[in-house]
């Protein structure tokens, strides 16, 4: 087991206030039942975004939050990672909003894009910059409107997705806690199956971009759900080999939030029971790379994690990204 090099110091999360049931999509059209939503995902109800609420706004929320648990100033920022599929603008950077809004005037700021598994990727990318001596303090924030990019017109995606943002000050790890073990892994040849055809530098958005509604998210179900079982398996396989630890050992595991039968399949491969898995999708939905630091959040504060708790994280998403962390408290 390596020696944690970096360790949190305080977590906050960020949600829209206005909550959207399955019994909602009725309103706007679309064909579905809060039965068939429940059955197939364990989602009743999601956040979304309004009243000028923002991947920023949410962002500098959890952010702010995190910071005041971790007795942080903004001035002491050395560095803003922000995780997000659904940046406010496409230049600049939404970190860079962020880093205005909270004040954090001495941070470099960037967005790290790795989908669903992004906010495990910017947490090992601020651990390699505290490992390097670049930054002491981190910001690290996973930060999504995925209401803005999912299609209101397509049942089967639009129904799984929800608002919000979580975020955690990393800092120099001191009495041996901390980061035991990082894995992250992609394969681009599978970037078609859950994507956004549409929009970007090669097809730039037009009317018929937009009549094709071919810039909003279109995803294979069933392909991203087979897959995702596998590489969560082998994502937690992974960090616990890293960590020298077995599913015994975990004291909590906070899965990526998208869907509780690939959340079940996750913990029964890792031999940890679903008493000792953090589950909160069915409140939230699927808030991509945010899914993880909301979750670990609530954890902390409803006293699922305590000092001494031995705490696995695992994601898989777009891409495909897939990533784990195992993080001793
Ligand atoms: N309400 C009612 N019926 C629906 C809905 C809906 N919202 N959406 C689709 N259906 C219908 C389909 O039209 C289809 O009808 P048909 O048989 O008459 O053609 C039927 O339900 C079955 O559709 P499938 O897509 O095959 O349903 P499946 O059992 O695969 O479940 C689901 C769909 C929930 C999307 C599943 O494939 C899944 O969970 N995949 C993983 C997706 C995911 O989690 N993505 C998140 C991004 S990646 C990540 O974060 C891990």
């Amino acid at each position: 087991m390596k020696r944690p090099i970096a360790a949190i110091a305080g977590t906050g999360r960020g949600l829209p206030a206005h909550v959207m049931t399955n019994h909602d999509f009725a309103s706007i059209g679309i064909e579905t039942s809060h039965e068939w939503i429940m059955e197939r995902s364990g989602i009743s109800e999601r956040r979304v975004a309004k009243n000028g609420e923002t991947t920023c706004s949410m962002a500098a929320d959890a952010g702010r939050k995190a910071m005041e648990v971790a007795g942080v100033h903004p001035g002491e920022i050395d560095v803003i990672v922000l995780s997000t599929a659904t940046p406010d603008r496409l230049l600049p950077s939404t970190a860079v909003d962020i880093q205005a809004e909270l004040g954090a005037t001495r941070a470099a700021a960037f967005d790290i894009g790795a989908a669903c598994a992004g906010w495990l990727y910017a947490m090992t990318t601020a651990e390699g910059l505290i490992m390097s001596g670049t930054a002491e303090t981190a910001l690290v924030i996973g930060s999504e409107k995925m209401s803005a990019i999912v299609d209101w017109k397509d049942r089967a995606t639009c129904v799984l997705f929800g608002d919000g943002a979580g975020a955690a000050v990393l800092k120099r790890s001191k009495h041996g806690k901390g980061i035991l073990s990082a894995y992250m892994r992609s394969d681009g040849k599978l970037a078609d199956l859950l994507y956004r055809p549409d929009g970007g530098a090669t097809t730039p958005m037009s009317v018929e971009v937009l009549e094709k509604r071919s810039h909003l998210v279109r995803m294979a179900g069933r392909e991203v759900f087979k897959h995702a079982v596998r590489s969560m398996a082998d994502a937690a396989d992974r960090a616990l080999d890293g960590a020298r630890l077995t599913g015994s050992d975990i004291d909590l595991l906070i899965p990526h939030q998208a869907n509780v039968r690939i959340i079940e399949a996750t913990a029964k491969h890792s031999g940890i029971p679903m008493d000792k898995v953090y589950v909160n999708v069915d409140r939230y939905g699927n808030t991509s790379s945010a899914s993880i630091p909301i979750a670990l959040n609530e954890a902390i504060e409803s006293g699922r994690i305590k000092d001494g708790s031995t705490v696995m994280m695992v994601a898989f998403g777009a891409g495909f990204t897939w990533a784990s962390m195992v993080i001793r408290f």
